[in-house]
Parts: structure tokens; C-alpha cells; sequence
């Protein structure tokens, strides 16, 4: 068995954490729950867990889901405020519940009743950033009503695609995945976001739901999304991968039906999707509405994760 983790570009630190911990037997399910973790408290990531990019009333609500192919047990946290980690909140969901996904004040309440400490998860930079852009619109004073600024964020004068084509670095649509494959040939996935940047409060992207930015089976393999979320909950993108491979496609042959599926979405730049894949043999691809898009595996005999193109509609693969 090649045990192997795949993450999304932004996972280094946790790919290898990750990888360590399956060397020394540790399993898919543990791996991709600390990978997610160390994300989840590295301030430069402004996508992920503490320092995320804030919603529009300035406050840091935070997603995540984690799902273990052995049994297809699921777990899940959304809107998560003032509390940190919200992957092992998820995974406690997922093993102390009888629910799969927590929203909000109840996902708060299981976190306090955890014992887990309430955590301000914005940082000075991301205040200021959020300060810089809407405080003077007095958004939450009701002075600029927080549907109309919503609105301008996607499809207004703010709208993401114009400020990519500008040139303007968007890191307003990040998250991490991260797949792992272990020793014992299980697999597991997590997923963890602040989601979209100046979201309306309340907003719920793809990571923490199962079918959509995650999903993860032993029988068949495993999937993830980063990107605008909205896009994957349409389309049921990471389910819809994993069935493809079910219905006996090949891993490149799945992931391009499920770009497909997203292209008639309408994905374009400022508003595209990512995908990872991994199978249970160890087999690892990654798909993109837009080229030129990357991400990182990393399987046992490598000292350290690297690159890999992820495929397009126009990659030469699916001509
Ligand atoms: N893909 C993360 C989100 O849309 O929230």
C-alpha cells in the first residue's frame, strides 16, 4: 500500500505532518484531521481557520468537514464563530452525535460544552483589511444594508472577476484540502475555510458539506473542492467524482465529467473550482475550471510534497 496525502496548494505544512504520522502508523482519519489543524492556525493563510478573511461584518466564521472512507461516517461544522479549529469540531460531530453537520450558535454550544475555549479568530491584519474595506460603509449600522454590499462582492462593481482581471491577487476564495490514503489502505478527506471573503453572515460554502466539497469512500476513492463554493453545491461536485469512479470511469475520465458538470455552471475566473482526487490505489489527479491551477501529493518513498498540474477541460488528457 503507497500510503499517500493530496492537498490543495496551500496545505505544505500539514501534507507532511500528515505524511509522518501515516509512516509511523498512525491512520488516513488522524493524518488529514492534523493536517487540517495546522493549517487552520497559521495566521498567513487568510482562507483557513485563524486570520481568515473576515464576512462583511468583520467576524470570522469558519467551516469545515471531515468524512472516514471506511465507514462513510461524516462530520461537520458551519458558521462556526469565536471558536478555533473547526476541523476537530467536526470530527466530534462526526464520532459524539448523532448529526453529521452543526451550524452556528448550536456548533458554539457543542464547542463550549466540549470544553473548548472560546478563540478570536481574526487577526490585526485581517481587521484592518476589513476595516480599510467596509467599516466606513457602516454595514452593520444598517447604513449600507448587508445584502446590497453581498450582492456588489459578486456580481457589483466589486465583483470578483473584474478584480482578477484587474489584476488584483483574490485570496477571497481559499480553503485546504487534504486526502490521505494510510497504511492499511483506508482513506480518509478534510476540508477546512473561512469561506468566501466579505460573505453576507451566515453564508455556507461547499467544505462543510458532504457531497459537495467533500466526500470519501474506500470502496471507490476520494474527493475535495476548493474555490467558489456555491459552484460545488450545485453540482454535488465531490460526490459526483466519486460516483463517476464507481461507475467504473477512469480517475481522469471522472474528474472531467464532473468539470463538465461545473461548465455548465458557467465557471470562469473570480469564480472557479478546484478539485482533488485520490483513489484507493494510491491513484491522485487534481481538476480546474480555469488552467494553470496546481496541487500537491506527496506518497511515502518522497522526502516532501510537490506540485502537480491539476487538468482542465483544454488539457491535452481530455482532448
Ligand atoms: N470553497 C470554500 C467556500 O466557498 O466557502
Amino acid at each position: 500500500m503507497t500510503i499517500t496525502i493530496v492537498s490543495s496548494e496551500n496545505g505544505r505544512s500539514g501534507a507532511m505532518a500528515a505524511m509522518q504520522l501515516m509512516r509511523e502508523g498512525g491512520s488516513a482519519l488522524d493524518a488529514v484531521e492534523l493536517a487540517c489543524r495546522i493549517v487552520e492556525a497559521d495566521p498567513a493563510d487568510h482562507s483557513v481557520g485563524y486570520g481568515g478573511i473576515p464576512n462583511l461584518l468583520g467576524e470570522v466564521e469558519l467551516d469545515a468537514s471531515i468524512m472516514d472512507g471506511r465507514t462513510l461516517a461524516a462530520g461537520a461544522v458551519a458558521a462556526l464563530h469565536g471558536y478555533g479549529h473547526p476541523i476537530t469540531l467536526a470530527r466530534r460531530v462526526m464520532e459524539e452525535t448523532p448529526h453529521v453537520l452543526l451550524a452556528g450558535r448550536g456548533a458554539e454550544r457543542l464547542a463550549a460544552e466540549l470544553g473548548q475555549r472560546e478563540a478570536d479568530q481574526r487577526t490585526d491584519a485581517a481587521i484592518q483589511r476589513w476595516e480599510e474595506r467596509f467599516a466606513q460603509r457602516n454595514v452593520d449600522r444598517g447604513a449600507m444594508p448587508a445584502l446590497r454590499t453581498a450582492a456588489s462582492v459578486m456580481t457589483g462593481p466589486l465583483n470578483l472577476r473584474d478584480r482578477a482581471a484587474w489584476g488584483e491577487r483574490i485570496d477571497t476564495l481559499g480553503t485546504v484540502n487534504f486526502l490521505a490514503l494510510d497504511g492499511q489502505g483506508n482513506l480518509a478527506s478534510a476540508v477546512s475555510t473561512s469561506g468566501i471573503g466579505w460573505k453576507y453572515p451566515g453564508r455556507v460554502g461547499d467544505s462543510p458539506l458532504i457531497g459537495a466539497g467533500n466526500y470519501c469512500d474506500n470502496r471507490y476513492g476520494a474527493a475535495a473542492c476548493t474555490g467558489m463554493g456555491e459552484l460545488a453545491v450545485r453540482a454535488a461536485t465531490a460526490r459526483s467524482l466519486v460516483l463517476y469512479l464507481k461507475l467504473g470511469m477512469s480517475l481522469a475520465q471522472a474528474g472531467a465529467e464532473a468539470l463538465r458538470d461545473l461548465d455548465f455552471l458557467d465557471a470562469r475566473e473570480g469564480h472557479y473550482m478546484n478539485i482533488v482526487a485520490l483513489t484507493p490505489d494510491g491513484e491522485h489527479a487534481g481538476f480546474t475550471t480555469i488552467p494553470g491551477k496546481q496541487y500537491l501529493y506527496q506518497q511515502s518513498d518522497m522526502k516532501e510534497p510537490i506540485l502537480a498540474d491539476r487538468q482542465s477541460l483544454t488539457s491535452d488528457t481530455f482532448r
